[in-house]
């Protein structure tokens, strides 16, 4: 261990002793209990967790008795804390103890990493707390922990990023005192390197910590960009007559579907061919309004433009009827439109 490491694992030791939680639980208990927290706290807080624990560890004693029970008697105390598959991995766990490790929680990375719904972070967290063994952990607080002290770039789902946190978590991880050390980086992660504004004041790593010496604590752990979306343009139509404007069903499926809207184009170029096929009439736009509303969809943006017809003769025919409908303007209101064509039609009611 280099001498950076050395210091690191000795502040958050001595912070450990004065700041740090000693008196959950499950701390200085058996394999079996220490594995049941620590399953119970992947998803879930601590003071949520301390009444379930407890009464499991009633109801079900020790590992024997969790692997004879039904999945149902199990299911029935896991009630309310969520995420019902952790007891599902529990008790599937709990038979495979008493069958191969004759009922005794197993003491090897490789067998516990083995057992359903152990991962190598909370196998990590069991033989330390359990067997004071050397090994680190990287739960959800203490990539953050290590993300923002060593300005670790990328995200969680990359997997160079992982690499390095488990690297780092590796070597700040000491050899003595490994079960203080991984409480206490877990006590950091949640009492202190919040995600939103962190207690950087009160941490015992701002001194080596170098996103608080940059400034830079909010930018991570870095957040996966989101893709930026396709911009796409439409050109509404909308023609009126008097006091009459026209609208169209759209298909029933496909975005706002079955709803009332205007006819659409691609652009103004084909104002004629839509006029010649659906009304039979030639009347060029008197106004076009570029992109007056830019509407986000979750794939994708839509930039709408309005082109205004006025004709004075209403057209004689409709191709496909049965989708179009003149509609007074005041009665526009009757009629389910999308939000953003609702907008556009709205200041012709004025
Ligand atoms: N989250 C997961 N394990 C924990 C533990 N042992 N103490 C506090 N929070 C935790």
């Amino acid at each position: 261990m280099d001498a950076d490491a050395a210091s690191f694992a000795k502040t958050v030791l001595g912070w450990y002793r004065r700041y740090g939680r000693h008196d959950l639980p499950w701390q200085r208990q058996d394999a079996y209990r220490v594995w049941l927290s620590e399953v119970m706290l992947q998803q879930t807080q601590v003071s949520t967790v301390v009444p379930y624990y407890r009464e499991f560890i009633k109801r079900f004693p020790d590992i024997r008795q969790l692997a004879d029970a039904s999945i149902d008697d199990v299911l029935q105390q896991w009630q309310g804390l969520g995420y019902y598959a952790r007891a599902r991995n529990l008790h599937k766990a709990a038979g495979v103890i008493r069958d191969q490790h004759d009922g005794s929680f197993p003491q090897t990375m490789e067998a516990v990493e083995a057992l359903p719904g152990i991962g190598r972070s909370t196998a990590g967290a069991i033989l330390s707390f359990a067997f004071g063994q050397h090994w680190p952990i990287l739960d959800g607080n203490v990539k953050r922990v290590l993300a923002r002290c060593f300005r670790v770039p990328g995200w969680y789902g990359q997997s160079d990023t992982m690499k390095q946190l488990w690297y780092l978590a590796e070597s700040v991880t000491p050899a003595e005192g490994t079960s203080d050390f991984n409480q206490a980086m877990m006590d950091i992660g949640s009492m202190i390197c919040l995600k939103s504004k962190p207690k950087c004041e009160a941490c015992p790593l701002k001194k080596m910590c170098s996103s608080y010496r940059h400034h830079s604590q909010a930018d991570y752990p870095q957040k996966k960009p989101t893709r930026a979306k396709p911009h796409k343009r439409t050109l509404m139509l909308l023609h009126r007559f008097e006091d009459q404007v026209l609208l169209w069903r759209r298909p029933p499926s496909g975005i706002w579907g079955g709803l009332w809207s205007l006819p659409e184009v691609d652009g103004e170029r084909d104002v004629d061919l839509w006029q010649q096929s659906f009304l039979s009439i030639k009347q060029a736009p008197q106004k076009i309004q570029q992109d007056v509303i830019r509407h986000q969809f979750t794939h994708y943006s839509l930039g709408i433009s309005l082109a205004i017809i006025e004709i004075d003769k209403l057209p004689e025919k409709i191709f496909d009827a049965d989708n179009y409908v003149w509609v007074e303007i005041e009665d526009l209101a009757s009629h389910g439109l999308p939000t953003p064509v609702r907008k556009l039609l709205s200041s012709l009611q004025d």
